[in-house]
């Protein structure tokens, strides 16, 4: 007999360290909904949603999981998993609806209010700056190919900082700025839907800018809470290993998704790049020494999200990206390949845990000593999920995911293993509650918790249940 969530769960829970933090994520724009409440200015992730085509099945965010009017609820959802920590992003727009100037403070008291919400149930607010929701007039001034982007955003930070920061436990200035320009100003598939290719290159160093801004903001605010920032890591391997063209783009692909977001960061400095591309990384090999000396101000964490590795082969193919459909893709000379040999979630990325171990030992061996404790701030897995007529949500292929992937990190941290010596203090299961995932619409669920999205109701999900065993019957 096939064990039950709980088991598992009670399972895993022997596997963890002592002090070990368990806990969940979620993003503004995914959940909360209220776009036009308590004076919140426009994103340009709005503009975008209301694009035709952007979005699949034309779905927005307007409501979302209505989570601004439900956080009583939704806080008590917590409560019951017993977790340690909830990682929310603050809507940027709420705060500084037009982008410059003073902070608009019914945005403020949102946010103040789901703080002393969280501690008041016994858990610690791990808060993201800036999940990827721009507001609009800077977005239309550029967004973050203008570098005055980052000195707003630093501005915004300082006013977060003074407002919460007696009681936040964790800040993470940025989340995924590898995603926002790879997808965003890259590939044109998230807002603000521009396909620059290799000219989006300059809102790396923007965003990590911004980071170091916020970095610089949040201390002088005199924040009491650790400071981070959060990147997604993939390893990335070439469809031919014997083939010397897909090791050279493999190797690129890594440059350009996990090392130019994490090297300035921990080494202070931008990863080497082949002689031959060394014109399309112009942007990121003349700047200026003060911002790389912002970008790597000593971190108390490091935030790492993890979902699946990549595989990458020489030669253009298919616009066809997990994320929707980029047509620029066509025009790289390399391109992502399939991974037929492990299963593959709903959104059709492979699961494959036993690369997590191998991301891990990639941190450790890249940064060394250099790296912070880390926290997983993100993974999990979206599958079609539905109501069954028992009234539960049996999503075992999530439950699965989680355990393995967990369990892989554990194993990778342990004496002996892969990722032997690297910090990691605690783990965030994406996502609290089936969300507005980006161009995907309403089609990808990845919550603990599923969520109707006509009538808004929350049902708690198999994997709710074997993440509460695993908080529950820690020693
Ligand atoms: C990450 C994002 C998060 C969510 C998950 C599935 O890249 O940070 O908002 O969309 O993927």
């Amino acid at each position: 007999m096939k064990a039950t969530a709980e088991e598992l769960g009670r399972w895993l829970a022997a596997e963890l360290p002592s002090g070990f933090e368990l806990g969940v994520a979620t993003a503004a724009f995914q959940i909360e909904g209220a776009v036009h409440d308590a004076g919140r200015g426009p994103s340009g992730w709005d503009a975008f949603t209301a694009g035709p085509g952007n979005i699949l099945n034309g779905d927005t965010a307007d409501i979302a999981c209505d989570h601004f009017h439900r956080v009583a609820e939704d806080v008590a959802l917590m409560k019951d998993l017993g977790i340690d920590a909830y990682r929310f992003s603050i809507a940027w727009p709420r705060i500084v609806p037009d982008g410059a100037g003073a902070a608009n403070p019914r945005g403020l008291d949102f946010y103040d209010h789901l703080v002393d919400a969280l501690l008041a149930a016994g858990i610690k607010p791990m808060a993201t700056l800036y999940h990827w929701d721009t507001p609009l007039p800077l977005e239309q001034a550029g967004g973050w190919l203008n570098r005055a982007t980052a000195e707003r955003f630093g501005d915004y930070a300082s006013l977060v900082g003074g407002r919460l920061g007696d009681r936040v436990d964790k800040w993470v200035t940025i989340n995924e700025p590898a995603t926002v320009t790879l997808n965003g100003y890259g590939l044109g598939v998230h807002a603000p839907g521009k396909s620059l290719l290799f000219d989006a290159l300059p809102t790396a160093h923007h965003q990590l800018l911004a980071h170091g801004f916020a970095v610089q903001a949040l201390r002088s605010a005199g924040v009491s809470g650790g400071v981070g920032i959060t990147n997604v890591h993939s390893p990335v391997v070439p469809a031919d290993p014997d083939n010397l063209e897909d090791v050279a783009y493999a190797g690129l692909f890594d440059i350009l998704h996990n090392r130019i977001f994490a090297d300035p960061v921990l080494l202070g400095h931008y990863p080497q790049v082949p002689e031959l591309v060394a014109d399309m990384f112009a942007p990121l090999l003349d700047v200026p020494a003060a911002d790389l000396a912002a970008i790597s101000a000593p971190l108390d964490f490091y935030g790492l999200n993890y979902y699946a590795p990549t595989r990458v082969g020489a030669g253009a193919g298919g616009g066809e990206n997990p994320d929707g459909s980029a047509p620029a893709m066509a025009q790289l000379p390399f391109h992502l390949a399939d991974w037929p040999e492990y299963p593959s979630t709903g959104f059709g990325w492979p699961v494959a845990p036993a690369h997590f171990g191998t991301a891990l030992a990639q941190m450790r061996d890249r940064y060394g000593s250099a790296l912070p404790p880390v926290y997983i701030t993100e993974n999990g897995a979206s599958f079609e999920d539905s109501l069954s007529p028992d009234g539960a949500v049996h999503d075992s292929r999530r439950v699965e995911y989680l355990v393995q992937h967990l369990s892989a990190a554990l194993d990778a941290v342990k004496p002996g293993g892969r990722a032997e010596g690297l910090d990691l203090r605690g783990y965030y299961a994406w996502s609290l509650l089936d969300n507005f995932e980006w161009a995907a619409g309403y089609s990808q669920r990845f919550g603990l918790v599923h969520v109707d999205f006509d009538t808004l109701a929350r049902t708690p999900k198999d994997s709710f249940r074997m993440f509460q065993a695993l908080a529950r019957e820690r020693s």
